[in-house]
């Protein structure tokens, strides 16, 4: 019987590595080239994003810490009592630490893809909250959460910091609105960091650090298909490029080729780089309060507060199904 889970499980494993694989092959491959942005995330891509976080240009996770921290009695007054919390994306679970004590949830969920560092952190916290029940899932974040049974009842809400939201074009957020809004369902909530539009000098040196630390997580993404697909792109031929594109509301990331050069991969598909030739790697989309909340309506999501600090740079959102 154990033997037929294992097995089970092998394949699993075995078949979503094919799928994330051929998503690499896919991209690489294309007209213009991408690489989705959740490729950012190993074990060296997560701790270069914790370093981005530190950074004194990188203004987003020092500001909704700080209003995290600011309203936490507000927030949890506006969540309710004995709730599952569920964290897509949770990262090193940092900023759900600033509201945890004050909500006291009956249970937390992190969802990561990066798996080993996801656990690490959550057995972290169980030891720290030992009053909070810690149910770490690694996964992709759009993918169906089991709440374990003794919840399932509660009210659920999802907690989405780090204007991660933002990483999707507006079309791909409202669908992910409307996922979150099913999957919490009647009397669930969320709970969510959203990046502001403010002046194109800030947004761009928040991107572009000058200790070259967003240029490494940038070029990891790389790295990481490199490791995936068994191949050996050259990394050094490659230039971090970020800017604000005023027009769209976004900063754009890419990865741009200094040379011409080639590549085998799987030895089946070619990938051909010519000099200027950029990767797509990330956007990161900047709303104001009025253009978020608009599109989350539309996802069936109400406004019932929000919270931003003094220089208008970062908002916290919570939205009610309603
Ligand atoms: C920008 S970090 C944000 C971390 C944290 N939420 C915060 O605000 O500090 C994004 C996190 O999402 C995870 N991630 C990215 N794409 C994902 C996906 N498709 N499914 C699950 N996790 C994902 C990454 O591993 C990373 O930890």
């Amino acid at each position: 019987m154990n033997q037929v889970v294992a097995t089970t499980e092998l394949n699993t494993v075995f078949e979503e590595c094919l799928i994330l694989k051929q998503e690499l092959i896919d991209g690489l491959c294309a007209k213009e080239k991408y690489i989705n942005p959740k490729f950012f995330y190993d074990e060296m891509g997560s701790q270069l994003f914790e370093k981005i976080m530190q950074l004194p240009e990188y203004y987003p996770s020092r500001t909704e810490m700080s209003l995290l921290e600011k309203y936490k009695h507000e927030i949890a007054e506006a969540l309710g009592e004995n709730i599952v919390l569920i964290e897509p994306g949770a990262g090193n679970c940092e900023k759900v630490q600033c509201i945890l004590q004050t909500l006291k949830p009956k249970c937390y969920m992190p969802i990561d893809i990066s798996a080993g560092f996801l656990f690490e952190c959550a057995r972290k916290l169980q030891t720290k909250f030992p009053f909070i029940k810690i149910h770490a899932v690694a996964d992709d974040m759009k993918a169906k959460v089991e709440i374990p049974d003794a919840f399932k009842n509660n009210n659920k809400v999802i907690f989405y910091p780090g204007s991660t939201i933002g990483n999707y074009k507006p079309n791909e957020a409202l669908d992910f609105l409307e996922h979150v809004k099913d999957l919490v369902g009647k009397g669930g909530g969320l709970l969510i960091g959203v990046d502001l539009q403010k002046d194109k000098e800030i947004l761009d040196a928040a991107y572009n650090d000058e200790h070259g630390i967003t240029a490494l997580f940038n070029l990891n993404a790389l790295k990481h298909a490199n490791k995936l697909l068994d191949c050996k792109i050259d990394t050094n031929l490659f230039e971090h490029v970020a800017f604000y594109n005023e027009d769209q509301c976004r900063i754009e990331m890419h990865l741009e080729s200094k040379t011409e050069h080639a590549y085998n991969i799987d030895n089946v598909s070619r990938v051909c780089f010519s000099e200027f030739e950029r990767i797509h790697t990330e956007y990161s989309y900047k709303y104001t309060i009025e253009s978020f909340s608009n599109m989350a309506e539309k996802a069936g999501l109400k406004l019932e507060k929000y919270w931003i600090d003094d220089n208008e740079l970062f908002s916290v959102q919570y939205y009610k199904v309603g």
